[in-house]
């Protein structure tokens, strides 16, 4: 493809996009959500977004320095979900050679059961496939909502780590430990 071509594709996306912002604005009713929503990489400004999401969903939130490690780290990637500019959701996984982790994913509550779980979860899944085997991570038996996300994907329980979770009163919650095998799924 010549370079004015490939230009051109580029602009005419660009010029979709505004078109469908424009749109959403002014006719709310006549674009749907997924056609708003973007994925980005997160950036240090974006922080008290994500913090704000993070304390609304989870009784022991992470701090807003274990957000900034993530980001400092070659080793994590950090992206979040904005919609017209506003974050509405995020994920956090850990790549090392062989194996990747996800380590936080996570959405407003306004926006849950709209695609945007599944939208950051595809991407996490295509970011560890360039780099890992198999992709890892912890959830609360309890969570019934995340389970079912990751179950629809493909992810299958390989074990339980006891107490791994806090929980209220001072007691602990165990971890189911689930995994997706990227080889049989995009490698064989
Ligand atoms: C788990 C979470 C990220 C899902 O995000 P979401 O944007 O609501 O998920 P989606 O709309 O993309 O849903 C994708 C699938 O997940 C499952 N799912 C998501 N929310 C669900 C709910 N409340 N009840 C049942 N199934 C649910 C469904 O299988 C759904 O597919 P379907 O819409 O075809 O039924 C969101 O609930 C969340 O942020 N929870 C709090 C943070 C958290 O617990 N993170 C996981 C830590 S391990």
């Amino acid at each position: 493809m010549s370079l004015w071509k490939i230009i051109d594709k580029v602009k005419g996306f660009i010029v979709y996009d505004s078109d469908k912002e424009f749109y959403a604005k002014v006719f709310p009713e006549s674009i749907e959500r997924k056609d708003l929503m973007r994925l980005r990489k997160m950036r240090i400004e974006d922080l008290s977004a994500v913090l704000e999401i993070e304390s609304k969903n989870y009784n022991f939130p992470w701090s807003d320095g274990i957000f900034r490690d993530c980001l400092k780290s070659l080793n994590y990637s950090c992206w979040v979900c904005e919609e017209l500019n506003n974050v509405i959701g995020y994920s956090i996984v850990s790549m090392a050679v062989g194996e990747a982790h996800i380590m936080n994913i996570c959405v407003d509550p306004a926006v849950q059961k709209q695609g945007v779980g599944n939208k950051l979860l595809e991407n996490m899944i295509e970011l560890a496939n360039k780099k890992a085997d198999t992709i890892f991570l912890e959830v609360r038996p309890s969570n019934r909502a995340a389970i079912l996300l990751y179950e629809k994907r493909g992810f299958n329980e390989i074990g339980v780590r006891k107490g791994y979770y806090p929980a209220v009163k001072g007691q602990r919650e165990d971890a189911v430990i689930l995994a997706l095998d990227l080889v049989s799924l995009f490698k064989e």
